[in-house]
């Protein structure tokens, strides 16, 4: 006798936050395909709906609980849909979560989202589950590998693949390691065996992730392996053209991970390397546990690697205690490296973070810092993507461009690139001149 096909339920899944959350969402989607559930765009046609969260700034759960109220009249049109949460939010608040709003089904941590087919099924009995806790066994073991809509089913030419989870570094001001746990690394032969069935399913770009992903250590054949040494067994693999990863630690950036920048071809000359400030007083106020001049030193020796290496970095003004000076410290640090991209936020307080309970700085003292930080960053960002003009890139192209007849990829640089030109299919890495450079894009012609 065989099993019973499952009817086909549809499952909406809104992400909220970082890369991470993205291939949970993948993964959580997948569990789930286990349970007959295909995925949709349109939540009006959902019987589930996860609300994947990020808890890394002001206001997370307040945006969760109005999200879940505009999803009140979808539960009134369709008692059947089962609305659940999952991620940082979930892991941080779900128990309250699940007391202040009854239209929740279930909740689920990022640590044990394999057992959602289980839960799931709870919900169909009646129940309630929540599931926080950080279990024994890794879910990754517990999860299919394979797609939803089947085992060979075709993948954008770009993905993620998750190699390391949890921070041990406990900055003063962040709840990553409260909400992801302690530092994880998968073992090497797993990801190599991921990224190859990525590949034959058409992914020629993979982006190696892990909250400190430089900090990898994962068990592999002869000892323990480096971020480097993963990287260039995944260069090995045919078919795989470029390989990324986010987001490093300076501390973390060890010389076969700098020499790695020099001489694999496959690595791209890219990197998101967050330093937060510029003032050595403020680095130690929030336990980054290097210097200033530490992370413009290891900017050179990955330059001398890499000379067209592009950098990206994360700032945060306000951070108790920021005077003036250290502001301006940070304004030098950011001349002094010359970003192509940049993320820059205000300092939120996050309950339970050793930051939360120092005095803060003045709010408008922190808008107009921020908006002196973006103008300089952003400044940067477009010299240095008006100087790509005139130069020849690679470009991987993904999907089709607004205008009629155009392609759209990513530069090696990461870069947005567009070309009108029939030859550039979805998936082919092609060489490309790039004739111009606009807001948010750079144009160009295949050669
Ligand atoms: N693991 C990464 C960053 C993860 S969080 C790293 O160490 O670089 C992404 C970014 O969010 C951080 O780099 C930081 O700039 C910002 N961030 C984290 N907590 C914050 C807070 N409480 N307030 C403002 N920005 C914060
Ligand atoms: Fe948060 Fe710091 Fe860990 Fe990054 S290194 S995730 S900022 S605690
Ligand atoms: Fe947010 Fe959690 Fe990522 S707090 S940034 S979703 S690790």
């Amino acid at each position: 006798m065989t099993a019973p096909i499952p009817a086909l339920r549809k499952l909406f899944i809104k992400t909220y936050g970082c890369q991470m959350n993205v291939y949970d969402s993948e993964r959580m989607a997948e569990a789930l395909g286990a349970s007959g559930y295909v995925t949709t765009e349109r939540p009006e046609e959902a019987d589930m709906i996860l609300l994947n969260t990020c808890h890394i700034r002001e206001k997370a759960a307040e945006k969760v609980y109005s999200e879940l109220g505009r999803l009140k009249p979808l539960k009134a049109a369709n008692p059947d849909l089962k609305i659940g949460i999952a991620g940082c939010v979930a892991q941080a608040e779900g128990a309250e979560i699940m007391r202040r709003a009854p239209v929740v089904d279930l909740v689920v941590g990022p640590q044990t989202y394999h057992r959602l087919p289980a839960m799931e099924a709870a919900v169909r009995r009646g129940e309630r589950p929540v599931d926080t806790e950080f279990p024994e066994e890794d879910k990754f073991d517990h999860l299919p590998l394979g797609p939803r809509g089947g085992p060979r089913a075709r993948r954008a030419p770009a993905a993620f693949l998750t190699v390391q989870e949890g921070c041990d570094k406990f900055c003063a001001f962040c709840v990553v390691p409260y909400t992801r746990g302690t530092e994880v690394s998968r073992p090497a032969e797993r990801l190599l065996a991921e990224a190859r069935d990525l590949v034959e399913r058409g992914v020629r770009e993979i982006t190696l992730l892990g909250q400190n992903v430089n900090a990898y250590h994962g068990a592999g054949p002869g000892g323990d392996w480096s971020l480097a040494r993963l990287i260039r067994a995944l260069a090995a693999i045919d078919g795989l053209v470029r390989i990324r990863y986010t987001t490093s630690h300076p501390n973390d950036m060890s010389e076969d991970l700098i020499a790695a920048h020099g001489d694999e071809p496959k690595l791209m000359p890219y990197l998101h390397l967050p330093v937060q400030s510029g003032s050595d007083r403020i680095l130690k106020a929030m336990n980054r546990k290097h210097t200033a001049e530490h992370y413009l030193r290891l900017i050179e020796r990955l330059r001398t690697a890499r000379p067209d290496l592009l950098l990206s970095g994360d700032f945060i003004v306000g951070f108790p205690g920021e005077t003036d000076d250290d502001f301006e410290a940070t304004m030098d640090l950011v001349r002094a490296v010359g970003y192509g991209q940049a993320y820059s936020f205000k300092y939120s307080a996050r309950p339970g973070t050793p930051a939360a309970e120092r005095p803060g700085v003045a709010p408008e003292v922190m808008d107009d810092r921020l908006q002196r930080l973006q103008a300089l960053l952003a400044e940067q960002q477009r010299t240095r993507q008006e100087a790509m003009v005139g130069r020849e890139v690679g470009v991987l192209f993904e999907k089709p461009g607004r205008m009629e007849g155009q392609m759209v990829g990513k530069s090696d640089h990461l870069h947005a690139v567009h070309v009108s030109d029939p030859r550039a299919q979805i998936g082919s890495e092609m060489r490309v001149r790039i004739t111009q450079s606009g807001p948010n894009s750079l144009g160009g012609d295949l050669l």
